[in-house]
């Protein structure tokens, strides 16, 4: 029987020797050499006006939620679809969550129902652009637009994927990236702003660098720096930054090995979709995706259990999430929870994702379909 991890981190080869270096410099803090070419490799593929690098996407949402002078008694519409970070950020600045559903398609913040959701008190609207898939952008941008919303995108599973050629996270205000273990490209935790509100670059400095202006400092332009505004400690360390710089010289093939292997399922498994046994996603025509996931949907969650014991019992490692925030304990204590988001509530039980990493071999894939296969045939 073969053994199927659910995923491998990648790994290039030069994160040891980069380490080393950092160490040989005697600079460890954030804002050395490692940083900034971390940074400039960022800016290159996203094109965003600027990009910080952070310790994690969660801290970029932070500082995002800042910038936006999110304060308590406002509303951020988000997808109740989503990792726990989307929300925090908001909820730790006395917002208040407002849960939109998703579609079934793709996982992403259902655009039609946004407008609805909007009141007097709605700030910014927090898309996720779940599975390196982009949101429908456009719509949402107008929308912003006409109620004078900022646009935070949540492009943690986003990193080198994007919508009508645009960078995931580039297109609204602000847009953050994730580097944590579980994504294409990694440095175990680490994340980045990407900032595309000019006016809001020199705040997001100050923010990240724990409410001080030490950017000024360092560059030369003050002798000494101080606190200026809020802020934490969002800044990553340099032996982070090392061990990422040497992720991101591979970052395009990572990415181009996982859209090989996601295509590859796609052709194996379409048959079965059209024939009614599952759906897969379907991905827009314009979105260039990162295939960060490859998740079907067993239509209902007895048979999505059954299809991961069956896979299990194969040595296949599939998974599924989220629970939908609007059902967590805290959306109930911070008076949430009461809402119907039909889609999000069933897709979080009935879907189920795939092993899918750089490194999958085709016979991986094959052993996964055929065992697909075996359990689709009886039903
Ligand atoms: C949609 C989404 N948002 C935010 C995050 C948080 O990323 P990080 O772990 O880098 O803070 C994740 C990570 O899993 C995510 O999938």
């Amino acid at each position: 029987m073969m053994k199927i991890p659910f995923n491998k981190i990648p790994i290039s080869g030069n994160e040891l020797n980069n380490i080393r270096l950092a160490m040989e410099s005697g600079y460890l803090q954030g804002g050395g050499a490692f940083m900034k070419v971390c940074e400039e490799k960022i800016l290159a593929a996203t094109s965003a006006k600027a990009a910080l690098l952070t310790t994690s996407c969660t801290s970029a949402q932070d500082i995002s939620a800042i910038l936006c002078d999110i304060k308590p008694g406002d509303e951020v519409i988000i997808p109740s679809y989503t990792f726990v970070s989307t929300v925090n950020s908001f909820a730790l600045r006395g917002a208040k969550p407002v849960f939109c559903d998703v579609k079934p398609e793709t996982l992403n913040i259902d655009e039609s129902k946004i407008e609805e959701l909007i009141t007097p008190r709605t700030k910014a609207i927090s898309p996720v652009h779940y599975a390196g898939v982009g949101c429908e952008m456009d719509a949402i941008c107008e929308i912003a637009r006409k109620n004078n919303l900022r646009v935070i995108e949540d492009a943690a599973q986003g990193f080198m994927a994007y919508y009508k050629n645009r960078h995931l996270g580039t297109i609204g205000d602000l847009g953050s990236l994730s580097f944590h273990s579980t994504k294409n490209v990694i440095a175990g935790e680490c994340g980045a702003l990407l900032v595309n509100d000019p006016e809001l670059i020199e705040r997001a400095n100050i923010v990240r660098e724990k409410g001080t202006n030490r950017i000024q400092f360092v560059q030369g332009k003050i002798d000494k720096y101080t606190w200026v505004d809020y802020g934490s400690s969002y800044i990553p360390s340099e032996i982070i930054s090392a061990f990422l710089a040497a992720q991101l010289e591979i970052a395009k093939d990572l990415t181009d090995k996982r859209v090989e292997a996601w295509n590859y399922y796609y052709a194996q498994l379409k048959d079965l979709d059209a024939n009614g046994k599952f759906a897969l996603a379907k991905v827009p025509e314009y979105c260039r995706h990162n295939a960060h996931i490859f998740f079907l949907d067993a239509f209902t969650p007895e048979r999505k259990s059954a299809l991961e014991k069956h896979l299990k019992e194969r040595g296949i490692s599939a998974m599924s999430h989220y629970a939908p925030l609007h059902s967590c304990p805290m959306a109930k204590k911070l008076g949430c929870s009461d809402v119907s988001l039909p889609v999000a509530e069933r897709m979080a039980a009935t879907m189920l994702r795939l092993p899918i990493f750089s490194a999958i071999t085709r016979q991986e894939q094959d052993y996964v379909c055929e065992a697909l296969r075996d359990f689709f045939d009886k039903q």
